[in-house]
């Protein structure tokens, strides 16, 4: 299992280098990605979050059998159209909003053994994609956020924060 990161980490404002090399480091790394994702009961989850500087990110929705490793990913194309859901990221726990995005993508990316492949994605994948993508980026989804409603969701983060340490001692 891998550490998860969390908001004021370096690393989730970084933008991530390509992956290079299709070796089995990288599968190792994704294989322990899903572990942690699982453990955690998350949707999607990427290279930055667990520390890695890498152009890449996991998505399993067991719903819908959906189990994707994107490498390298190119988002090529997003609808004009655009829909307002509630967002969660395991880097910023416990905390959520509604975050607008377009309602569906295309995305060109590799598998884990560096196979290209193409998805045109809607609903909770294509929004999963589009939030995992950021994270590459250096980007959470309180940037996607108003000024105001990215600190009233900040101030409530760091106040639950504190309060967790007072319990703890
Ligand atoms: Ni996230």
């Amino acid at each position: 299992m891998l550490d998860i990161c969390k908001l004021g980490d370096e690393i989730l404002k970084t933008k991530c280098s390509e992956v290079e090399k299709f070796d089995d480091s990288l599968k190792i790394l994704c294989n322990a990605m899903f572990e942690t994702l699982d453990n955690a009961d998350g949707v999607g989850l990427a290279g930055p979050q667990v520390g890695a500087d890498k152009r890449l990110f996991i998505v399993s929705i067991p719903d819908k059998n959906i189990r994707m490793t994107f490498v390298n990913p190119q988002i090529t194309e997003t609808s004009v159209e655009t829909g307002s859901y509630e967002e969660g990221c395991l880097s910023i726990p416990g905390l959520y909003h509604k975050v607008t995005r377009p309602l569906r993508v295309k995305i060109t990316a590799k598998d884990v053994n560096g196979k290209i492949f193409n998805v045109n994605a809607e609903g909770l994948l294509a929004r999963v994609i589009q939030h995992e993508y950021d994270h590459l980026d250096g980007k959470l989804f309180i940037d996607r956020l108003d000024e105001k409603d990215r600190n009233t969701v900040i101030n409530k983060y760091n106040r639950k924060l504190l309060k967790r340490r007072k319990r703890n001692g």
